[in-house]
């Protein structure tokens, strides 16, 4: 007895449990990650659904023959008139701020209760974000970098971490696809016009929680995807862009749809891969 416990190699953090780079001799995936996924009849959540892109993903999510799960801190009139509109039981309106820890636990915790007939999230669109204000080296504050990175970044995380603990992601419920809406300004290979730090770094962040969770979850059927929607005419932008919501989230649905491989990658509405 004393002799085993004397020649046992001493516990170290490169050997420990959650060090990371422990992850690179995971057991192989046991469930096939997903290519695409055709969006007809499937149970599918969208963050931030009160305007803009997510409401956009969730008339057009509706329009194709889906359930959705509009989850939002206050319910847009546009909102309530989808509701109306939609056929019954196939848009059910919740309430998350996705910044609040605790919100996002009782919201997951509750889904089931909450919409009839949801057993399984099959797509997740982790869309809500915010831009920040005080975004230059010389006004940045802590609080604006931590109000970005709580929505933006540790939001969509905690999102997944809630939905996992309620057994309605992956697992035995069936494969999910997790579309994380980045922006390609989290890109640092991208980045020429330095400043919006806030929005940058949380956003870089996204993308390798991402990277972790594609990782992380491929063995349990579930594929993690980046996207970012161009730039879009929305409230975010100030009415200014290239594209409406209507051309992005097209494009972007048509990515999710696509037979690309989407585990642990990053696109553009046009399919196009981002550089990181
Ligand atoms: N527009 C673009 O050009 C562009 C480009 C690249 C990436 N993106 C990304 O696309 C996503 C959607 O942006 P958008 O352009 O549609 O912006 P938007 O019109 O400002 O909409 C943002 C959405 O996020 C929601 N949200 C913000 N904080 C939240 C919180 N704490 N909890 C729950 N929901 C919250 C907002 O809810 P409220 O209605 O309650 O405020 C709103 O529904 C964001 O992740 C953004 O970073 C946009």
């Amino acid at each position: 007895m004393l002799a085993s416990c004397l020649t046992r190699r001493p516990f170290t953090a490169a050997r420990g449990p959650t060090a990371p780079w422990n992850y690179a001799v995971r057991p192989k995936a046991r469930v096939a990650v997903m290519a695409g996924v055709a969006l007809q009849g499937k149970q599918v959540v969208v963050t931030g659904a009160s305007q803009g892109l997510g409401l956009e993903f969730t008339k057009q999510l509706l329009d194709k023959g889906n359930t959705v799960v509009a989850a939002v801190r206050n319910p847009s009139a546009g909102l309530l008139q989808l509701e109306q509109a939609a056929p019954e039981g196939r848009l059910h309106v919740t309430q998350l701020d996705v910044s609040s820890t605790a919100s996002i636990t009782r919201w997951a915790g509750g889904l089931r209760d909450n919409c009839r007939g949801l057993r399984h999230v099959d797509v997740l669109i982790n869309n809500a974000g915010v831009y920040g204000s005080k975004v230059d080296l010389k006004t940045v504050t802590e609080q604006d970098m931590i109000a970005c990175f709580k929505v933006n970044t540790i939001g969509p995380l905690v999102v997944v971490q809630q939905l996992l603990a309620a057994g309605l992601i992956g697992g035995f419920g069936g494969k999910t696809l997790i579309a994380n809406v980045s922006s390609k300004v989290g890109s640092v290979d991208d980045n020429r016009g330095g400043g919006g730090y806030p929005y940058r770094a949380s956003k870089s962040a996204l993308n390798i929680v991402n990277k972790s969770m594609s990782i992380d979850l491929a063995g349990d059927g579930v594929t993690c995807v980046l996207l970012h929607p161009g730039y879009v005419r929305t409230n975010m932008t100030g009415g200014q862009g290239l594209i409406d919501v209507q051309e992005s989230v097209a494009g972007m649905l048509g990515v999710l749809e696509s037979s690309k491989p989407l585990n642990g990658e990053w696109y553009d509405f046009k399919g196009e891969k981002i550089p990181w």
